[in-house]
């Protein structure tokens, strides 16, 4: 059955570096509604807000600590209204981030359950008895025991992030009621729908032996809250409960489904619109490993990405990005640092936006921004990120080579401030920024990219490309085969229809590339001014390329 979000171009939006309109160094919803019409123009029709919800800020707004109310900092319940309707009258539909696996321990709930750890309040989170420490030695995602004790007892309660971020326990039907409620509220508000954080998380296998440990006497227990058989029932009755009581798109944070139950989670009945596909997460264009290899990095991803395609066939539909709020920037990850430039960026987007399946743009990839390596760990604000940086000292990495491997993969360097324009602090704050602005602003800002060849034009006619009526159903529907899979370096498929093929063909590598493809095509899109078509297609090094085939 056709939804209206099969035609959804996602844009995500990290509100505290978007746009700040009153000089406190923290973009705010009045920012987002300021950029509407941008984001019209670029194309997009949903948009996606990492958390604004009240919340202490120790993980960004990922530790909620009112669900009914706006951060002040983010400005007020009624600027969200007011943003629902703008962007609703621009065609564009809002999805907040649902962020119900835990909650901040500010949070009323967890302040009440503190104040008398075994009475009734207290089965909201998962509290537990240890013995000579905490109930078993699971590590927490962001690094440390995943437990934490209530003082003066010997009581600990878990949390899969940080110590601030309390897990519900979601086996306490009353809090799944009272959880429903708070989403069935916002899906009254008028939203699109939401993307949900951290949902493969909410069923625990509990087991309280402690495991075979690894040095720090801690061990990795994702087989236990990862996609934990049982979860089904959680989030059928979510699902049954919220989003299906509403036409809305929701987006799920959820890796690692089984092909064969895929349909189970993103198919028309599913518990959810859709999920990310993380596959490429795992891929990192490390440069002493592949300057003699450059062209296996490409195969390996090629691989894995045709997989991935043929794994969710035409059971659903994934979302593709190659950014978000915990991932560096994409020409880092993909491109060797030699060939980052405007070309190898616009093929980054002619490779994904054209994959069956829902495509986001994290706000700044539209213009190029970069990672920002920082000087010294302290000009990270991230607990993950100094987390991470303690591990690799625990490890016996020096200071200097810690900081090296956090510069290159540390999930901060995407959440640095949009670069607007050439002006102090880009355009984005006339205070100063929580956190501080890549200085190549001189060189890659928004207001310079409005005219021109620029990058963000590109991703204008990318977008455009997709949303082509002529076009469309094909992209949305179309199957995906793909192409010339022998050839090192080449990253090309074809979207077909009954009535279309459209190509998509990128030459990943720095050198000249000629394929066997005879009769001319119509070109859709093209990173360099030209294309040579005669008996074969010769693509340059680096270009990328989507063609017409009328069947
Ligand atoms: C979000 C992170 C966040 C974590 C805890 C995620 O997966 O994307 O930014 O820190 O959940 O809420």
């Amino acid at each position: 059955m056709k939804k209206w979000w099969h035609e959804a171009i996602g844009y995500q939006i990290y509100p505290k570096s978007f746009q700040d309109t009153n000089g406190d160094g923290i973009g705010d919803l009045r920012g987002i509604i300021q950029h509407l019409d941008d984001l019209v123009d670029l194309g997009i029709n949903v948009l996606w807000l990492s958390p604004i919800n009240q919340s202490p800020m120790v993980d960004h707004g990922y530790d909620i600590s009112d669900y009914y109310q706006v951060d002040p900092v983010f400005g007020s319940n009624e600027d969200l209204q007011e943003l629902i309707q703008q962007a609703d009258s621009r065609g564009i539909k809002i999805l907040l981030d649902l962020v119900i696996n835990h909650t901040s321990d500010q949070h009323p709930w967890f302040q009440e359950a503190l104040s008398d750890p075994t009475g009734p309040a207290a089965q909201r989170y998962i509290i537990r008895h240890g013995q000579d420490g905490p109930p078993n030695n699971w590590r927490s995602i962001f690094g440390g025991s995943a437990w934490t004790r209530i003082p003066e007892t010997d009581l600990y309660y878990l949390h899969l992030f940080t110590k601030n971020q309390p897990d519900l326990n979601w086996e306490n039907p009353t809090l799944r009621q009272e959880l429903y409620g708070m989403v069935r509220y916002w899906l009254d508000q008028g939203l699109g729908g939401f993307r949900i954080d951290a949902i493969s998380h909410i069923k625990k296998d509990w087991q309280y032996e402690n495991m075979p440990p690894d040095s720090d006497g801690l061990v990795n227990g994702f087989e236990y809250f990862r996609n934990v058989a049982g979860i089904e029932a959680f989030l059928d009755e979510l699902a049954e409960n919220t989003f299906r009581l509403y036409d809305s798109f929701t987006i799920a944070e959820m890796d690692d489904i089984q092909q064969e139950r895929l349909a189970e989670f993103i198919g028309d009945q599913g518990y959810f619109s859709t999920v990310f596909d993380f596959f490429h997460t795992k891929f990192y264009i490390r440069q002493e490993r592949y300057a003699k290899d450059p062209l296996g990095f490409v195969e390996e991803l090629k691989e894995e990405l045709f997989q991935r395609q043929a794994y969710v066939a035409d059971q659903g539909f994934m979302t593709n990005f190659i950014e978000n709020h915990d991932k560096i920037r994409s020409p880092g990850k993909f491109i060797p640092k030699a060939y980052i430039n405007e070309y190898s960026k616009r093929l980054l987007a002619v490779c994904y936006f054209f994959l069956r399946g829902i495509p986001v743009i994290y706000q700044g990839q539209e213009i190029g921004m970069e990672d920002y390596p920082k000087e010294s760990i302290h000009d990270y604000l991230d607990l993950a990120t100094h987390n991470m940086y303690q591990e690799f000292l625990d490890k016996g990495m020096s200071a200097e080579d810690a900081l090296f491997w956090v510069n290159l993969e540390c999930r901060e360097n995407s959440r640095t401030p949009m670069q607007w324009d050439a002006t102090e602090q880009a355009g984005f704050t006339t205070g100063e920024p929580w956190f501080a602005v890549n200085p190549n602003y001189l060189e890659i800002s928004y207001a310079q990219q409005r005219k021109g060849n620029s990058l963000l034009a590109f991703y204008k006619k990318v977008v455009a490309l997709r949303k082509n009526e002529q076009y469309r159903e094909t992209w949305i529907y179309g199957q995906l085969i793909p192409q010339f899979e022998e050839v090192k370096g080449c990253i090309a498929y074809t979207r077909e229809s009954e009535a279309q093929r459209l190509w998509v063909i990128a030459n990943c590598t720095p050198q000249e590339m000629r394929l066997p493809l005879s009769a001319p095509r119509v070109v859709l899109l093209n990173n360099y001014e030209q294309l040579d078509q005669g008996t074969e297609l010769r693509l340059r090094p680096g270009q990328a390329i989507v063609l017409e085939e009328e069947r």
